[in-house]
């Protein structure tokens, strides 16, 4: 294990590391359900069996990922907590152009760097706390199998090594602030998340509770929703499991 891994964050956030566990969302959820404050990280040197979005497995190298879960306790009503998905790959996103010119947001929350994935974020709420759970690519080699052809890491991007503890309380710092504004200043938030929007004017498809979709992304409207233009006009789409463009081929979706 590098030296540079996290052994403490900013107020007001608290941090407990693990040596190994499956997943970090999962210690954050058993923490939050036994009343532990909001701002509390789990933070794993090794996840064994790291959950992504639609049940997909995550993939987080010792060496060099970042793979840790906030407790929130959010003051806002349950109805915009979904919210907490914009401000997280928001807040990475900022923390990743610290090293990187620009980073994209395709929505809702993966973060890009030239068209490959370097962050998930996976948000779980419970009757009155969220997990949110941030996987972040920073010194990452190489990517097993399919990965490799979709995946980067911000240090190689960067094409300098990115100190985990230090990348860690930026990414944090802007997370406090993001969070804040999931209710009064979610127009600022979105104005952000618009600017970084890798799905705009692109030809997607998205796979929602309806099924399938088709589209032009056309941008991402005051709720957060993505605005997609289909032969039937504008549709409002709150939340989608699959996202991919449609006009590049396969392997670089
Ligand atoms: C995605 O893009 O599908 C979301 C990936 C989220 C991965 C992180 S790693 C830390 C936390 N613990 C988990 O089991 N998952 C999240």
């Amino acid at each position: 294990m590098s030296d540079d891994f996290p052994t403490s964050v900013p107020a007001p956030f608290a941090l407990c590391i693990r040596e190994e566990i499956p997943s970090t969302n999962d210690d954050a959820r058993l923490l939050a359900e036994r009343g532990a404050a909001g701002g509390t990280v789990v933070i794993a040197k090794k996840q064994t069996a790291g959950r992504g979005r639609r049940g997909a497995d995550w993939f987080a190298d010792p060496e060099g990922a970042l793979a840790f879960s906030v407790v929130i306790r959010p003051g806002e009503p349950k109805a915009l907590w979904p919210r907490l998905a914009l401000a997280a790959g928001l807040a990475v996103a900022e923390a990743v152009e610290t090293r990187v010119p620009l980073a994209g947001i395709k929505w809702p929350n993966d973060v890009w760097i030239s068209g490959r994935k370097v962050a998930g974020i996976l948000v779980e709420a419970g009757a009155d706390f969220a997990v949110v759970g941030v996987g972040v690519n920073l010194n990452v080699g190489g990517f097993p199998g399919e990965l490799a052809e979709i995946a980067t890491s911000v240090g190689r991007e960067a094409g300098a090594a990115v100190h985990r503890g230090e990348f860690l309380s930026e990414l944090l710092r802007r997370f406090a602030f993001r969070s804040g504004q999931i209710g009064g200043g979610f127009g600022e938030l979105l104005d952000a998340v618009r600017q970084r929007c890798v799905l705009t004017g692109r030809d997607v498809e998205l796979t929602t509770y309806q099924g399938r979709t088709r589209g032009r992304a056309e941008g991402i409207g005051p709720g957060g929703e993505l605005l997609l233009r289909t032969v039937a006009g504008i549709e409002r789409i709150i939340q989608a499991d699959e996202v991919r463009l449609s006009d590049v081929p396969p392997k670089v979706r």
